[in-house]
């Protein structure tokens, strides 16, 4: 993986002159002195093997019965898996990880449970504070069907519950009913979350192989260790040097659709973690070429309050080539001998050329292709940029203070005391 920085826009001078702001919070990091230090369990992160065997078993047991596993979660408690799950898999494959609980809509989950008649159904409710309101009415829901389907003994093998170790009403209903338990480490917040059992359990149950995608986690911790050469704190320090020269909007641009809810999770890191304090670029993105047809015009020739970070996939996993006679009435002659991913590489490169002319900063990740390893590796640097980029930017980047406003309105509202 490498991080092409946009010169046009970033001096090497200026990238000089954060060095000593790169190496005050790489202190506050790695010696956890800085706000929030007691959430970096993810930072060196290293998994207990009997956890794995366990996570792994239970995969198995859904995977080998051909199981559907509804996964219940909200924000860092679904998205880092879905984000997983979508990123190395076909868009048309039939899915054997659903997701729920990420929204308060009743046709949502009557849909669900329609879907759910023919299926071999496993639940897995992830919830670290055990108190969410969405996933908590939508366990409800799902663990009566359950029970009503298949019983309360075989239900009860059926339900496997992410939690906190010792409090939360989900701790106290899955140690009532004795269901299945995987603990979310105390030093690791929601949407740091997804090397933990949080990601890991779904993402094994939808059949990837989670030992290579943590050797790209184990691999990211020691390649971002060090303070120089580092392109994890480089893309810190040129999104905060953007957003110090006038940026406001970062954009997480692709060309691969499957990396759609890695957007959505990226978006929930940073969002969360540097939108306070009045401060913070706000987080978007675009799923192109799609989006060029869509929100393209924007990008060229709105406000420019924007820049983007591009990633790049060099390689697809399978490729197209076309083949044009010369009697072809397609217009597309130029394409001859020419792949699909040349198309999509010079989408790329195009537009890139013409939003920077258009004074829109592109920052560029180039990946080799999409896999186990370079998702992790992918998701690790991001979490890293985003714990160093929001102590840069001078906000302590694990709590989520905002979130509770819109709960206690909610609440006032449901009538509950
Ligand atoms: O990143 C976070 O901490 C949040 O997005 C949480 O993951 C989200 O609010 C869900 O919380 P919980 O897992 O406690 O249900």
């Amino acid at each position: 993986m490498k991080l092409h920085l946009d010169h046009s826009f970033l001096k090497e001078s200026e990238l000089e002159a954060m060095k000593d702001e790169i190496l005050t919070c790489h202190h506050l990091l790695h010696d956890k002195t800085g706000e929030g230090s007691d959430f970096l369990g993810w930072l060196n992160l290293k998994n207990d093997e009997e956890e794995l065997r366990r996570i792994k078993e239970a995969a198995k047991r859904v995977t080998d019965s051909s199981g559907v596993l509804v996964v219940i979660g909200i924000g860092g408690s679904y998205l880092g898996a879905r984000a997983v799950i979508e990123a190395l898999s076909s868009p048309f494959a039939e899915k054997k990880v659903l997701f729920a609980g990420n929204n308060a809509s009743p046709d949502y989950l009557n849909d669900l449970l329609d879907f759910l008649q023919d299926k071999n159904v496993f639940l897995n409710v992830i919830s670290k504070s055990g108190t969410t309101i969405e996933p908590a009415v939508t366990f409800k829901v799902l663990r009566e069907w359950m029970e009503n389907r298949y019983g309360l003994e075989e239900a009860r093998t059926r339900i496997f519950v992410t939690t906190d170790k010792q409090k939360g009403v989900l701790k106290e209903i899955a140690s009532h009913n004795g269901y299945e338990t995987w603990i979310v480490p105390d030093d690791i917040g929601g949407r740091y979350s997804v090397f933990t059992p949080v990601g890991l359990l779904p993402i094994a149950c939808s059949g990837i192989d989670i030992d290579k995608l943590l050797s790209g986690v184990y691999d990211a911790i020691d390649l971002y260790e060090s303070i120089e050469n580092n392109d994890c704190y480089e893309y810190a320090a040129a999104r905060n040097l953007l957003y110090r020269s006038g940026k406001k909007i970062e954009l997480l641009v692709n060309y691969e659709p499957k990396l759609h809810y890695l957007t959505e999770w990226w978006k929930q890191l940073f969002g969360e973690s540097e939108g306070k304090d009045g401060k913070g670029l706000f987080p978007a993105g675009v799923d192109n070429t799609t989006d060029l047809h869509s929100m393209g015009q924007y990008i060229q020739s709105g406000e420019r309050h924007l820049f983007e970070t591009v990633i790049k996939i060099n390689k697809p996993y399978r490729d197209i080539t076309f083949t044009i006679p010369e009697d072809s009435i397609d217009h597309l002659d130029y394409l001859n001998g020419k792949k699909m991913s040349d198309v999509n590489l010079n989408a790329l490169q195009g537009t890139i050329i013409a939003h920077t002319r258009g004074n829109v900063p592109n920052l560029v990740l180039e990946i080799e292709e999409i896999n186990e390893y370079t998702i992790g590796e992918l998701l690790y640097f991001f979490e890293k940029a985003c714990g160093m980029s929001a102590y840069m930017l001078g906000v302590n980047p694990f709590n989520q203070p905002g979130v509770e406003d819109y709960k206690k309105e909610m609440f006032r509202l449901l009538g509950k005391i």
